[in-house]
Parts: structure tokens; C-alpha cells; sequence
């Protein structure tokens, strides 16, 4: 798979992937774990080079199944982590981003991963108690000190990001976006481009919709996440049906699937974008870095781009709390 440069110098596959889904989120949950192990070896075969775990995925037990799968190939790929919440009992229960707290994650991440310098650092939402400069601070003190090598921001407003980067270089900023989920373009994206900040598109696939996979029929396990999040109660999932079938006529007529063209489209918005769609099985990390190969047309991107805005997307993209933990 061809690379793409995240900030100044991060190189990393132009699809990575995303391994929340391995311990949470996407029931039933956790995936037998020698299945994850093969699952992100195989990926690491097939030329992925950069993974995606945190802190508060699980909590913690991502991290050592990320660590321990790519310990054989530590020197060949990219491992992003994030900090900023606060985890009490096995559950995150709101934020912390305090420059303490920050090296406390640091030190636990390092070795939850069995690495001896976390690759990239986000902060996993951005904390109002606490200056972003501050944030940044922290980070560029584990950066001197040799313990991270880039600082990242998730889910982070453009004048955040501003402040950020006049502290301490952000090499990457992570929030969702996608065909149905257009939230960074007016603003942070510009934002990212004009400071050579990479973007890292979480939820690519639109949390498995935009594949074409779920339906009004479809039935989540008590445990999935997208019981709770308005975009996917039935109705509106019926509702949003009309979104994949237009992406699934045009993914027909270029022999692809609509995952395919969800990830192309988004590769298509500019050189430093690098999705990170999550998946268990390993036909599908098959199927989504396929997607680095598909041409889209001018014409194609043209109708994709005017896309939800002709049929619309019923529903938020999280419920009303989680909501509020997105920066503005
Ligand atoms: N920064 C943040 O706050 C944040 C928030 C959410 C996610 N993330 C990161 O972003 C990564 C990706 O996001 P995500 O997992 O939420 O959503 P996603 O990548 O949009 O979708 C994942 C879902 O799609 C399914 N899927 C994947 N490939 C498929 C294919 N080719 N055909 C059919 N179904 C397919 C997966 O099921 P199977 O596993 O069964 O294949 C899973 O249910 C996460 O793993 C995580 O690392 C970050």
C-alpha cells in the first residue's frame, strides 16, 4: 500500500486500522483474543503500518492486545494511543487531561504496549478544565524526554488546534468524518491543511452503515454502542437507507463495494488524510485497503461530495453526553 505523511514526518499506510472494535463498542465483545492477534499480524502482512487503540478502550486491554501483536514488528509500523479520560472501576467517567495525568497515561501506555516511545499521543477529547497550551505542554515535555514522538488532538475545534500547534507541532488530528458525517469541513480541516497537520478520519465506515451491512432490520447486541447513538434507532437507520443506496449504485459501476468508496472518497479530500476503518476479520482489511486503489472520477467525487446534503442523514452521530465532549 502506498504511504502518506502525517505532520511534518509521521509516514504511515494510507489506511490503518482501527482496533477499538477488538475490545469494545461493536458486541459481542471482547473477540477472542488469538483471533485479534492474527487478525492485526495478518493486517501488518497485507502493508498496513498504522494501528489505533487508547487508553479507555476495554479500558487498558486494547492497548496489550495492540502491544503484544505488533511486538514482532515493532520497528515496521506506527502505533497511535490516546489519554484524557478519567477511568474509574473500569469505566470512563468524564475527562482529565491534567499535565500529571498525562505523563501517569504515558508511563502505563508505554508499557501496556511494551514500547519504548508511543508513536503518536492524542488527547482523546479536549479537557475545558484544563488549557489546551498546558495539554501541549505536557506533550512536548514527553517528547524531549524521548517517551512520544508526535502530539495529537482528537475530536478538537480549529481554535484549539491553533493553540496547540503554537506550543508543541500537533502531527495529526482525529475526529469523526465520513460521507455522513461532514462535521470538520468547514473548519478544521482547512485548519489541519493550512498548518501541515494530518487528519485521521475515525469512524470512516460510519460505525459499519456506510458499508451497506446494517439495515433497519439489522439487530445490535445489548452491548453495541450504536443502541445509544440517535443515528442508528431503527427508524432512522430505514431513513438513511436511501444514503448507502446511492453509494452502492455508484460502487456497482466501478466494481467495488460501498465500504470501497466510503474510504476513497474520503483519500480523495486531500494527500495528508489517512483513515482507520475498524474491523475483526481479516477478508475485511482485505476489502477496506482495496480502497487505496480505486480511482474516483471528478465526476464521482462531484456526486458523492453533494451526496448527504440531497438526501440528508437523520440522526446525530452520538447521543446527547457524548455530544458534549466535542470540542466547538
Ligand atoms: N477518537 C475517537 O474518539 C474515536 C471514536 C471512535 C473510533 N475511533 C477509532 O476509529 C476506528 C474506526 O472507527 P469505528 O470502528 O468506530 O467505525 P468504522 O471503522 O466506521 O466501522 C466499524 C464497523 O464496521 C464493520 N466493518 C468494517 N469493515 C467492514 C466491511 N468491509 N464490510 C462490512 N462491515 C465492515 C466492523 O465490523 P467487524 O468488526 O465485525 O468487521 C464494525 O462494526 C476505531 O477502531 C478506533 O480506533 C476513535
Amino acid at each position: 500500500m502506498h504511504t502518506r505523511t502525517l505532520g511534518r514526518d509521521l509516514r504511515v499506510s494510507a489506511i490503518g486500522l482501527g482496533a477499538m472494535g477488538m475490545s469494545q463498542s461493536y458486541g459481542p465483545n471482547p473477540g477472542d483474543r488469538t483471533d485479534m492477534i492474527a487478525v492485526l499480524r495478518g493486517a501488518v502482512d497485507r502493508g498496513v503500518t498504522f494501528f489505533d487503540t487508547a487508553e479507555v478502550y476495554g479500558p487498558y486491554v486494547n492497548e496489550e492486545l495492540v502491544g503484544e501483536a505488533l511486538a514482532p514488528v515493532r520497528e515496521q509500523v506506527v502505533i497511535a494511543t490516546k489519554f484524557g479520560f478519567r477511568i474509574e472501576n473500569g469505566a470512563s467517567v468524564g475527562l482529565n487531561s491534567r499535565p500529571e495525568q498525562i505523563r501517569a497515561v504515558a508511563t502505563a501506555s508505554l508499557e501496556r504496549l511494551g514500547v519504548e516511545t508511543i508513536d503518536l499521543f492524542y488527547q482523546h477529547r479536549v479537557d475545558p478544565q484544563v488549557p489546551i497550551e498546558e495539554v501541549a505542554g505536557a506533550v512536548g515535555d514527553l517528547v524531549q524526554e524521548g517517551k512520544v514522538r508526535c502530539f495529537g488532538l482528537s475530536e478538537a475545534g480549529a481554535e484549539t488546534i491553533r493553540r496547540a500547534h503554537s506550543v508543541h507541532p500537533v502531527a495529526a488530528v482525529q475526529s469523526e468524518y465520513s460521507l455522513w458525517t461532514r462535521d470538520p469541513e468547514p473548519e478544521v480541516l482547512p485548519t489541519c491543511a493550512a498548518l501541515g497537520i494530518g487528519f485521521v478520519p475515525f469512524s470512516p465506515l460510519g460505525k459499519g452503515f456506510l458499508t451497506g451491512a446494517v439495515d433497519a432490520s439489522t439487530s445490535f447486541a445489548a452491548d453495541d454502542v450504536r443502541t445509544t447513538i440517535p443515528r442508528f434507532t431503527e427508524g432512522n437507520r430505514a431513513a438513511n437507507q436511501v444514503l448507502i443506496e446511492h453509494i452502492a449504485t455508484l460502487a456497482q459501476a466501478k466494481d467495488a463495494t460501498p465500504g470501497q468508496v466510503a474510504l476513497a472518497w474520503l483519500l480523495a479530500q486531500h494527500p495528508s488524510i489517512v483513515p482507520i476503518p475498524g474491523t475483526r476479520r481479516i477478508t475485511r482489511i482485505e476489502e477496506n485497503i482495496g480502497a487505496a486503489q480505486l480511482p474516483l472520477s471528478a465526476d464521482d467525487l462531484a456526486d458523492l461530495n453533494e451526496l448527504a446534503g440531497r438526501v440528508g442523514v437523520e440522526g446525530d452521530r452520538y447521543n446527547e453526553y457524548h455530544m458534549s465532549l466535542v470540542d466547538k
